[in-house]
C-alpha cells in the first residue's frame, strides 16, 4: 500500500514517537460513531475490545486514510487487537503511563478526538519511547509520577532531547504514537470528554490480554485472547484470535450479544431497550 506518509514522518515517528494530528472524521461521522458508545461492555471478551461488537469502529478503524498511516508505521500487514471509547469526567487527569500490552509488544496507537475536546489535552513526552525505563517503574521507585515536569527531568537525564507535548485535538482529529510512548490526558473543562482508542500490531505480534497492569512484572491472561481483525494484507503468522469481520453487526451477532447479556444476568429493560433501539436503527445501533 502507498503510504500518505512522506520521509520526514517516518523519520520523525521513528525519532519522537508521535505523529499528528491528522483529520480523519467530518463532525457527522464523529456524531455517527458515536452511536456507538453505549454498547455493553459486558458483552465483549474485554474492556478494549470494542470492535468486537461494533460495526461503526470497525469501519473508522479501516479508514483509508487512516489505514494508509498506520500501514507507513507498521508495515501492510495489521490487526487491530484494541479499541475502546474513553469518556474522561471533568477535571480528571490520566497521568503518564506505559500502556502495558505495547510494553510486550510493537504496535502503534490512535487517539482520536470525538466530542468536548475545547479544554482537553492529550500530552506525551516525546523519544520516551527509547527509553529503558517507564512511569510505572519510576512509580515503584517512589516518583510522583503525577508531576509532568517531574516525569520530564527524569526522561531528560536519560535523553536530553525529550520534551513534554501536549496538544489540543478537534473533532475528527487524531494523533498517534509508537505504543511505548509515555502518554497521559487530561480534561481541565466541566464537560465529559470522549475519545476512541484504536491499537494496532503486525500480525508478526501475538496479543495477550493483561490481569494486572503493573510493568513490567505484568500478568497475563492465559486461555483467553484479544479478538483481532485482519484490517489490511494478510495473515502469516496464525498467532492471534481473528474475528470475522462481516459477522459482526450481523442480526444472529445481535442475538447472540442479547443471549450472552441475558445469561450474564442484565436486567431485562436494559436488553428490550437495546432491542427497541437497534429495531428503530434497523441493526445498526452499534
Ligand atoms: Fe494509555
Amino acid at each position: 500500500m502507498t503510504s500518505l506518509l512522506n520521509e520526514s514522518s517516518h523519520i520523525q515517528y521513528k525519532a519522537e514517537g508521535y505523529l499528528g494530528p491528522f483529520k480523519i472524521l467530518n463532525a457527522t461521522e464523529c456524531e455517527d460513531l458515536l452511536k456507538a458508545i453505549h454498547f455493553p461492555h459486558l458483552v465483549q471478551t474485554w474492556y478494549k475490545s470494542g470492535h468486537e461488537k461494533s460495526k461503526r469502529i470497525i469501519d473508522v478503524a479501516n479508514n483509508p486514510k487512516l489505514v494508509s498511516i498506520v500501514s507507513g508505521l507498521i508495515g501492510d500487514d495489521i490487526l487491530l487487537w484494541g479499541s475502546i471509547f474513553i469518556v474522561q469526567s471533568r477535571f480528571m487527569k490520566h497521568d503518564l503511563h506505559l500502556d502495558v500490552e505495547h510494553g510486550k509488544w510493537k504496535g502503534v496507537t490512535l487517539w482520536l478526538g470525538l466530542r468536548n475536546l475545547e479544554e482537553t489535552e492529550v500530552f506525551i513526552i516525546t523519544r520516551s519511547h527509547l527509553l529503558p525505563i517507564t512511569p510505572q517503574e519510576l512509580s515503584k521507585q517512589g516518583v510522583d509520577i503525577s508531576n509532568d515536569q517531574e516525569m520530564l527531568r527524569i526522561a531528560q537525564s536519560y535523553d536530553s532531547k525529550c520534551e513534554l507535548k501536549y496538544f489540543r485535538i478537534q473533532p475528527g482529529e487524531l494523533v498517534l504514537w509508537e505504543g511505548k510512548t509515555w502518554h497521559g490526558t487530561i480534561n481541565h473543562g466541566n464537560l465529559d470528554r470522549v475519545a476512541l482508542i484504536l491499537q494496532y500490531s503486525p500480525t508478526s505480534e501475538k496479543t495477550f490480554i493483561p490481569k494486572t497492569y503493573s510493568y513490567p512484572d505484568t500478568e497475563w491472561e492465559e486461555n483467553i485472547f484479544p479478538p483481532c481483525i485482519l484490517i489490511n494484507g494478510k495473515d502469516d503468522f496464525k498467532l492471534n484470535n481473528l474475528m470475522n469481520p462481516k459477522k459482526i453487526g450481523s442480526l444472529l451477532d445481535y442475538l447472540d450479544t442479547y443471549y450472552k447479556l441475558y445469561k450474564k444476568g442484565a436486567a431485562k429493560n436494559i436488553i428490550i431497550n437495546m432491542i427497541k433501539s437497534d429495531l428503530k436503527n434497523q441493526f445498526q445501533t452499534y
